[in-house]
């Protein structure tokens, strides 16, 4: 059986080795993710592969089994000899970052062990999804380990490629249509502006970052515009038809109020700190990559709210 035909055989045992010999493979990381299977969904469409995902889910990707992609489970808390055998036989990886919010430093652990398991499995070429402006000096609490992740891929024996992505237009949907209904927008981002760009633009800039296999460069993966809360304050009045006016509000006491209304402690420090990051000006970078790697303009913030008008409503 050729390598090809190997890896396009359906559902792999995790507990068997995986003896590729030919990386030939595009692994999805995450595959179970909003993302990672979006990517996924756009490489089959394209006709790229044979296709790899790995899962801590692998159950909930039985769809995408049945459509010719090899699902192996692996988390990245597993040792990282378990975890270069689940990535045997793929020639690029895409890395999509983790969401834990064990604390700072916990994400670039999880990272390292899955990079240093591809380059030990023959992973030539890692695509990484990173954040707009990822040093330490943003205020964003996580920005450290895309930092170290970032560093790492430069140093280690592997072409890379990073997605810096900026911040996702669906985050939108938590915070407006609480503003709709009650007409103050808060948050702690003074007059700084963001370049949002949506998920599915995220996605399709990887699938094409993939597929073009450019390497050791930094795609700026922006929305069209950077726009600030008065912005989006206006946008929402006009959609919902109501008024809504931005009221810019301090850091702590807006992290203590979002602790209040129920959320996760730790989701409400990244929270605001993504505010901060706007208010500091590292956010508002606009680029016109995700045209570049996908040959499509990113989605205004306009039309994206416009077609989510239901979710805007929300009580
Ligand atoms: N730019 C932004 O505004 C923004 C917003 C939210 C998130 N993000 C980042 O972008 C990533 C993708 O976004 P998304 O919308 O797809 O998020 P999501 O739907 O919440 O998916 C989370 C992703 O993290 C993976 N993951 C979590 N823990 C893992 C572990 N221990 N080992 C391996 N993989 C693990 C999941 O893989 P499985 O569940 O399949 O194992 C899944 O692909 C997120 O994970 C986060 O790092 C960015």
């Amino acid at each position: 059986m050729s390598g090809a035909a190997r890896l396009a055989r359906f559902g792999d045992n995790k507990k068997t080795p995986h003896p590729m010999p030919q990386n030939e493979a595009i692994l999805v990381t995450g595959g179970s993710g909003q993302l990672a299977r979006r990517v996924l969904e756009l490489l089959l469409e394209q006709g790229a592969g044979p296709l790899i995902t790995t899962t801590r889910s692998p159950e909930r990707l039985y769809d995408l089994t049945a459509r010719g992609v090899t699902v192996r489970q692996a988390d990245f808390t597993q040792s990282a000899e378990d975890l270069a055998d689940v990535f045997r036989g793929a020639r690029q990886m895409l890395l999509v970052s983790t969401n834990t919010l064990e604390g700072p430093g916990k994400r670039f652990e999880q990272h390292e062990r899955a990079i240093r398991a591809a380059v030990e499995a023959g992973v030539e070429h890692i695509v990484y999804t990173s954040l707009t402006f990822p040093y330490p000096s943003s205020p964003v609490t996580l920005a450290r380990d895309h930092y170290e992740t970032e560093n790492l891929l430069r140093e280690i024996r592997v072409e890379y490629t990073f997605l810096r992505n900026n911040i996702y237009a669906e985050s939108l949907l938590f915070s407006l249509p609480g503003a709709v209904r009650s007409g103050r927008l808060k948050a702690a981002a003074g007059d700084g502006r963001a370049a949002y760009v949506t998920r599915e633009d995220c996605a399709r800039a990887a699938a094409g970052a993939l597929l073009r296999g450019e390497t050791r460069c930094s795609y700026e993966i922006s929305g069209p515009e950077a726009l600030s809360f008065a912005d989006l304050a206006d946008i929402a009045s006009r959609l919902a038809g109501r008024p809504v006016t931005y009221e810019p509000v301090d850091a702590d006491a807006w992290r203590e109020e979002l602790e209040a209304g129920g959320m996760d402690p730790k989701l409400a420090e990244l929270w605001v700190s993504f505010d901060r990051a706007i208010g500091a000006g590292c956010m508002d970078l606009v680029t016109r990559d995700v045209e570049r790697l996908s040959g499509r303009a990113p989605q205004h913030m306009e039309e994206f709210l416009q077609r989510h008008l239901e979710e805007l409503h929300r009580n």
